[in-house]
């Protein structure tokens, strides 16, 4: 017996591994302050009231059929006037696709723009997009990025892997880093899509750019989010945007995603998501269309959430910069948006207390996870080598104290290796 090779070439995810071992540990009574999810606790952060209270409307009047197949045209209005109050993005609602989260919309995409053995470009570490590209049987070209600029890609990174292309996939604010594309970064790499366009036969399928700005909402302090369309408008008829309330909202389990790009392309989406039968619920989507309107309920809420995840991710962030001047091989980038900071644990070739040698990034993470009850994902989860000794920390899920107490935790855990 066997299955289809598209199946067995597919990768399981690293971090439901990780997640394995920490399930284990907390069997056996340990404390584990789990970074590893990018969710959060609903418990910590429950959705707005607005919203429950809506979506528990909808059920109680019926609303339980099959919604149109591009999702509600309210809730595609609501998503247009959000992204021009936001964000000053001009779509309409034809130009809008509703799906049941956002990663129905990223798949559908890749389906909609990619042949296999296309080549897909994109930065390691970022999300999920070596997946993708595996289902479509698409060539993969993953680019390398550096910590000096903050784990994005520049212009100089990419400009050698885009001629004939199909896809460059980009994030900003990025899953993994939290850090975000600068304008003049975010600038340049437009710029080199519009050429590599400008040089293509008419007729010919052009580059395309997916924009996942899922954590758009979610930037902290001076750092002020970009798109291609708003630096470069005639990158509107190449880029399609993924977004959602998934993460603004705390609302990953509710699976409201809106998309949205050149007609031809969401109208080839829309087919797509229709297969797979991927459409968000009906009450969901009638509650985000009412919710998304109310601009006052809208911003008190991610003013909230933005605080408290700021806090949580300072906290972490301090305490890895005071073990570093303390001495420990330790970094880590201040954080930018989205729920994530980076974290350096350079401590492969350390020997423990019991003799094993930490070999790579997850022997150190999965020493972390057992000596000091800390779990983060190593950057190899995330496109990267296992000699990259960068780590994702998530901190929608962890109470304020349990990040706390944690640093002192890694700090006695890292002094005992040799
Ligand atoms: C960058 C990025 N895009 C998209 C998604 C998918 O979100 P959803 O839960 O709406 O499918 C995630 C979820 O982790 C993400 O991190």
């Amino acid at each position: 017996m066997s299955v289809s090779l598209l199946a067995q070439n597919l990768h399981g995810s690293e971090i439901i591994k990780i997640a394995g071992e920490i399930n284990e540990l907390k069997r056996q009574g340990q404390n584990i302050a789990n970074l590893t999810i990018g969710d959060f606790d609903s418990n910590i952060y429950p959705i707005p009231t607005p919203l429950k209270d809506k979506i528990i409307d909808a059920y109680n009047h019926n609303q339980t059929n099959y919604p149109a197949a591009d999702g509600m045209l309210d809730l595609r209005q609501s998503v247009s006037g959000f992204l021009k109050r936001s964000l000053g993005l001009d779509y309409a609602p034809n130009q809008i696709l509703i799906s049941g989260g956002s990663r129905p919309l990223i798949y559908s995409i890749f389906l909609a723009v990619v042949n296999p053995g296309e080549k897909v470009v994109f930065p390691a570490p970022s999300w999920n997009n070596n997946h993708y590209s595996d289902l479509l049987n698409a060539d993969a070209v993953i680019i390398p990025t550096a910590p000096e600029n903050n784990f994005m890609p520049t212009a100089d990174d990419i400009r050698p892997h885009l001629k004939g292309a199909a896809l460059l996939a980009l994030c900003s604010p990025l899953n993994p880093t939290g850090t975000m594309f600068s304008k003049k970064d975010l600038e340049e790499i437009c710029d080199l899509v519009i050429a590599e366009n400008k040089g293509r036969a008419a007729g010919e399928k052009p580059l395309y750019l997916l924009y996942d700005q899922i954590y758009s909402q979610l930037t902290f302090g001076e750092h002020k989010h970009y798109d291609p369309v708003t630096l470069r408008p005639e990158l509107k008829d190449y880029t399609i945007f993924v977004d959602g309330g998934s993460k603004c909202f705390a609302a990953t389990g509710v699976r409201v995603g809106w998309g949205f790009g050149p007609e031809l392309v969401i109208e080839n989406m829309k087919a797509i998501v229709g297969h797979m039968g991927a459409w968000s619920p009906k009450p969901e989507q009638m509650a985000m269309a009412k919710f998304l309107t109310n601009e006052a309920d809208v911003n008190s809420y991610l003013d909230d959430l933005k605080e408290k995840i700021q806090a949580s991710l300072t906290a972490l962030h301090e305490g890895f910069q005071e073990m570093k001047a303390g001495g420990l091989n330790v970094d880590s980038i201040e954080p930018m948006g989205a729920i994530y900071l980076t974290l350096k644990i350079d401590y492969s070739g350390k020997t423990t207390p019991d003799g094993k040698v930490l070999k790579d990034s997850a022997d150190i993470n999965f020493y972390l996870i057992k000596e000091a009850g800390a779990a983060f994902v190593p950057f190899s989860a995330f496109g990267t080598g296992d000699d990259v000794n960068w780590f994702r920390a998530s901190v929608g899920a962890t109470p304020l104290n349990e990040i706390e107490a944690l640093i002192p935790r890694v700090k006695a855990a890292l002094e005992k290796l040799k």
